[in-house]
């Protein structure tokens, strides 16, 4: 990153930051990863959407993950196959299912017994069959914050098992359904393979369920969620993919065919972004310093929200290291990226990179306060912005 601190100076701050050189690399080894078991990645377009990182991931041959029609029509843009594109969420509209079902998708990941109703009406509406995979909620605990946590009942994501006799009651009238797929997501963000491993377990218990009722879907889709380094992101720019695609090939039993979908979204695209800032003022306080600087919670809100911690680093001072509490300019307490932090010396015009921002940052910005949408530049693409 030190070697773009000259384009940076050019760069009216705060602005995102990508180096695509790294999401290539980030790429293939997911790709390599997963060829080697046959398993099929969408990529989760919430994440980060922007045109240049979804063209180079729909360059590699990968699926897209969409929640809402304007992702389905963003990934459509970015030439994805339809019979790639994967459609959850709790609360599909008519008018987002009924894009889906126009391109034809491959697949709308249902939530609820009165979705699976809305979605054969319009399908038999316009004279189609729309393919449709049982979101389960596998009640696995994720071990993650629980603002990302999906896979527990007392969430609102996904089919309860005791719910399942009616769903399938449901089916049976769906003649403009076809159930092709299971699909799991227990939450984001986790570090722990052992909550994979419960998944799949849990999962294999499932299957047994539908299998005793004669019913073998062509896909299981165990979601996203894998978690990136955000204390150290330089120990590891790339997530261990071998080690995760390697326990679902170990502990999912699947049926023969049946295929393994994927829904990665931070693993993929966490680590290429930083948030690139400039210290404004340096504050003095009772126990240590804020180095206030010009991002805030409009450009990262992941802090204020999760309490999430992202590696701070001074990109222009290698002075001797002081404690700083560094906030933005935002109108809020809990407008801070991180206290009693161990900086170089900083001082006013100094640039901050905020690290492993390039998951639900950007597409998380808000424009509170009435601030200006940053920029984002991309290395390997000089001066292409949006
Ligand atoms: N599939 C489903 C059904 C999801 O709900 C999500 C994320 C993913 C896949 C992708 O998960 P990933 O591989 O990125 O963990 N804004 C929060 C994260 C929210 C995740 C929402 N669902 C954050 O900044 O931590």
């Amino acid at each position: 990153m030190l070697n773009h601190i000259k384009q940076f100076a050019n760069y009216k701050t705060p602005f995102y930051w990508y180096d695509m050189g790294l999401l290539q690399e980030t790429l293939q080894v997911v790709k390599n990863e997963s060829e080697k078991y046959g398993f099929q990645v969408h990529y989760a377009i919430k994440a980060n959407a922007n045109e240049p990182i979804l063209n180079m991931i729909q360059s590699f041959g990968f699926g897209a993950d969409c929640v809402s029609g304007n992702e389905i029509q963003a990934a459509i843009d970015s030439n994805f196959s339809p019979e790639k594109i994967v459609f959850a969420g709790v609360g599909k509209s008519d008018d987002e299912i009924l894009l889906g079902l126009d391109n034809s998708i491959f697949c709308f990941n249902v939530e609820s017994i009165p979705e699976l109703q809305v979605i054969n009406e319009l399908a038999s509406k316009v004279g189609t069959k729309a393919q449709v995979a049982l979101r389960i909620n596998p009640n696995v605990n994720a071990s993650t914050h629980h603002y990302i946590t999906t896979g527990l009942e007392e969430n609102k994501f996904g089919i309860n098992m005791w719910e399942m006799e009616a769903v399938l009651s449901r089916l049976e009238t769906s003649d403009s359904i076809n159930l092709i797929g299971l699909h799991f997501h227990i939450g984001s963000q986790i570090t722990d393979l052992q909550s994979f491993k419960s998944l799949c377990v849990r999962i294999n218990e499932i299957q047994q369920w539908f299998y005793s009722r004669e019913i073998i879907v062509d896909h299981i889709n165990v979601g996203g969620g894998l978690g990136i380094n955000y204390s150290s992101p330089d120990k590891e720019l790339i997530p261990d993919f071998a080690s995760y695609f390697k326990l679902f090939n170990d502990f999912l039993e699947t049926r023969p065919k049946q295929k393994v979908h994927f829904e990665l979204g931070r693993a993929i695209v966490g680590q290429c972004g930083s948030l690139i800032s400039k210290v404004l003022y340096i504050k003095k306080g009772v126990q240590t310093n804020f180095a206030i600087i010009d991002a805030g919670m409009t450009e990262l809100i992941r802090p204020a929200l999760y309490q999430s911690v992202h590696k701070i680093q001074n990109l222009s001072s290698n002075l001797i290291e002081q404690k700083y509490d560094v906030v933005g300019p935002i109108c809020e307490s809990s407008d801070s990226f991180g206290k009693s932090l161990m900086l170089p010396e900083t001082k006013r015009g100094d640039l901050i990179a905020v690290r492993s921002a390039g998951a639900y940052g950007e597409v998380m910005s808000s424009q509170y306060n009435l601030r200006t949408k940053a920029m984002a530049y991309y290395s390997g693409t000089p001066n292409k912005s949006k």
